[in-house]
């Protein structure tokens, strides 16, 4: 399936006029919004873990020339650029290629090895489930899957040591559970909530003036960490019962959510969240 676009619209009214403007597209997938930046006469650095969107940026390099500049890397090394921008965005989770094609082993809807690795390195969903101690796997379904029986399905999964999608999904009783489950592998393998903490970590000091930080998230615990991580970027420094010393050194945009347009004609958009930020000083 062709990857559609969540929330870009959204995200192009938040930015403004780029023309001319620096961006970094932390989250490069199948090049939808990196397209829409550079039409809009923006330079665009992005970057992608998946080795596999490789052929769709080197097209891009051809059409867009020095305007365009990939980085294969994870985008925690956004604080290694030795350079500000205008502006640093963030599409996050998976793309509907890592989902379709079967070999990856991100689907239940499809008999594969159980590898679930964005960036193709590192361990494996498998490997993860045989290395984790049963409480570890536990917390891992809870948290990222808000799954209700997690300590009874971690023992099955570290008995059973699954190395294919349909061995794991064969092992979940209920099945309401299966989807949750494997989102919640997937994060865990990938590391995607440690990945975007690190790379929050390094925004500010990577954006000019005036610059906008924009993240759309797919994930309760995603948002949660942009949402907290920009109500502090946007609280005066100092102690809360004082005058501030100094105005918060971000101001918040407002949020968005999809359109019942956008939920209609792409399911990718069912939990999205746009958030962003600009910094003031
Ligand atoms: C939802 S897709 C982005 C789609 C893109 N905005 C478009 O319009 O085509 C997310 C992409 O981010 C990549 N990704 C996820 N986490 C990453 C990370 N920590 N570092 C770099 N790329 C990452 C995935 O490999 C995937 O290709």
């Amino acid at each position: 399936m062709k990857h559609i676009p969540v929330l870009l619209d959204a995200v192009i009214n938040a930015l403004g006029d780029i023309r001319g403007k620096r961006i970094v597209d932390c989250t490069f997938g199948a090049g939808g919004y990196t397209r829409a930046f550079l039409d809009a006469g923006a330079h665009v650095v992005a970057f992608d873990r998946d080795p596999n969107v490789a052929a769709d940026a080197e097209s891009i390099k051809k059409e867009y020339g020095n305007m365009f500049r990939f980085i294969s890397e994870t985008f925690s090394h956004l604080i290694d650029l030795d350079e500000t921008f205008d502006a640093i965005v963030f599409d996050l989770g998976i793309s509907s290629m890592q989902i379709d094609v079967a070999s990856r082993g991100f689907s239940f809807r499809f008999d594969a090895p159980l590898d679930m690795r964005m960036s193709e390195t590192g361990m494996t969903a498998a490997e993860l489930i045989e290395t984790k101690s049963p409480d570890e796997l536990a917390r891992i379904l809870r948290d990222y899957g808000d799954v209700k029986k997690a300590n009874v399905l971690a023992r099955a999964f570290k008995d059973a040591t699954p190395k294919t999608t349909f061995e794991l999904r064969d092992l979940i009783f209920n099945p309401n559970d299966i989807a949750p489950v494997f989102q919640a592998l997937r994060i865990a393998v990938n590391d995607e909530m440690g990945e975007l903490e690190r790379a929050l970590a390094g925004v500010p000091a990577r954006l000019n003036i005036g610059g906008k930080c924009i993240c759309v998230t797919f994930h309760s615990i995603e948002d949660r960490i942009v949402k907290n991580t920009f109500r502090a970027w946007t609280t005066a420094p100092g102690d809360a019962r004082l005058p501030a010393i100094r105005p918060a050194p971000f101001e918040l945009i407002r949020a968005q959510t999809p359109t019942e347009t956008e939920l209609n004609t792409n399911p990718r958009a069912r939990s999205a969240h746009m958030r962003g930020v600009v910094k003031s000083y």
